[in-house]
């Protein structure tokens, strides 16, 4: 068959420790003149530091949860209204950067969030600039054009270009007071979008190049940040292994395993990076095939086995919920039901059904 792709990165890319002190600068090379930072809770101290520092920074929206509501992407656009805003920065875990994101692709033509949301119009064509600095390294939401927001029980994921960040500042620094339980999840969340690109129906070269890349940094660098939050090396390679992890799946998207992430999240609370390393390993046993063997080995790994196993001695290090029995009280034919019928379940390599995911799940009993 003929080698045929088309690869698109749009993202301005800014890496390394202590370049968010270059926020003030880059806010000014957007061509933004009065911004709204839209950031996690515990940050926001420091961003009313930097305000002091950066006159752009015309206000601060701080009330962003996890798994974002839209009510939090309506406040902050009334602010972008309020205070003349002609741009947003997002300095946060992925809630926070899609918040950002959906609030800079509404707020420009105030458009009607609820009913972008639901997809009764569409999103509109232009939109403010945005810059996305993750504190987590995950989601990759900072090169992505998704945005994971929801709207009472319903979470859903958005893929539009509209949501592509203008630039991304990566500054590992940040992420150092990640605790160590968010830093498993996060760091198996870049894990899970380095493999499910790769292996998704729709993979392509480059992004494969990344996919092994991220895998391999995840695999020397996740348990020792996860010891010692304080090993800037560690981070700096989670940093990247999470950059990495956004490239991998940003054309291809993921499969199995983040179809599956979507009921665990929704009825059994799970954050986003351990609902997606609930199946991890068990998808890399489903789909293995030659692809994943030669992943493995420039990886380091012996083969996919190790790497189903690496996966789950990381879960069990941090004390993740790994079997149904952890999950409480499961309705079976439900999680089966919604794991199967998610759109992302049809990038899976291998089709799975109702049945097969039945098998999965009682194999984790
Ligand atoms: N847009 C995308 O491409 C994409 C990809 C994957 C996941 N997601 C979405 O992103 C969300 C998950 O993002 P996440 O895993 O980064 O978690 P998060 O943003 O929900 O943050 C998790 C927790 O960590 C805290 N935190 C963040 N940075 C910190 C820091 N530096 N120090 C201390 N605490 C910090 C937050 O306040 C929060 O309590 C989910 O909604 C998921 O669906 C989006
Ligand atoms: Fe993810």
């Amino acid at each position: 068959m003929a080698l045929e792709f088309l690869y698109r990165q749009p993202v301005r890319i800014r890496f390394g420790t202590g370049s968010i002190r270059a926020l003030g600068e880059e806010i000014r090379s957007i061509g933004a003149t009065r911004c709204l930072v839209v950031c996690d809770r515990f940050l926001r101290p420091t961003v009313e530091a930097m305000q002091k520092e950066i006159p752009e920074i015309a206000a601060v929206f701080s009330d962003v949860e996890e798994n974002p509501q839209l009510r939090g992407v309506i406040e902050a656009a009334k602010l972008v209204r309020e205070t003349h805003a002609d741009a947003v920065v997002g300095i946060g875990g992925g809630s926070t950067m899609d918040t950002a994101k959906f609030t800079a692709a509404i707020a420009r033509e105030n458009a009607d969030a609820l009913a972008c949301f639901q997809g009764g119009i569409p999103f509109p064509e232009t939109r403010f600039p945005m810059i996305a600095v993750p504190t987590t390294a995950g989601t990759g939401s900072e090169v992505t054009q998704v945005s994971v927001i929801s709207h009472g029980r319903e979470k859903k994921t958005i893929n539009n270009p509209v949501f592509m960040p203008t630039l991304a500042i990566v500054d590992p620094g940040l992420t150092l007071t990640v605790p160590p339980r968010t830093t498993m999840n996060t760091g198996l969340d870049a894990m899970a979008h380095a493999l499910e690109g790769y292996w998704s129906k729709n993979h392509q070269p480059i992004s494969d190049l990344c996919a092994i890349e991220a895998v391999r940094l995840v695999l020397e660098n996740l348990e020792t940040a996860y010891r010692d939050g304080t090993n800037l090396a560690a981070r700096e390679n989670m940093s990247l292994a999470a950059l990495l992890g956004g490239m991998s799946f940003a054309l291809p998207k993921t499969a199995g395993s983040h179809a599956c992430s979507y009921p665990l999240s929704e009825d059994y609370h799970l954050p986003h990076g351990e609902a997606c390393a609930f199946t991890l390993d068990s998808f890399v046993r489903i789909n293995a095939d030659e692809r994943l063997e030669t992943l493995c080995k420039k990886a380091g790994l012996s083969g996919t086995e190790e790497l189903a196993e690496r996966i789950k001695a990381l879960k069990k290090l941090a004390g993740l919920r790994m079997t149904l029995a952890d999950l409480g009280e499961v309705d079976m034919d439900k999680l089966c039901r919604d794991a199967a019928k998610h759109p992302l379940m049809r990038n899976n390599p291998v089709a799975m059904d109702e049945a097969e995911l039945r098998n999965l799940f009682e194999a984790l009993k």
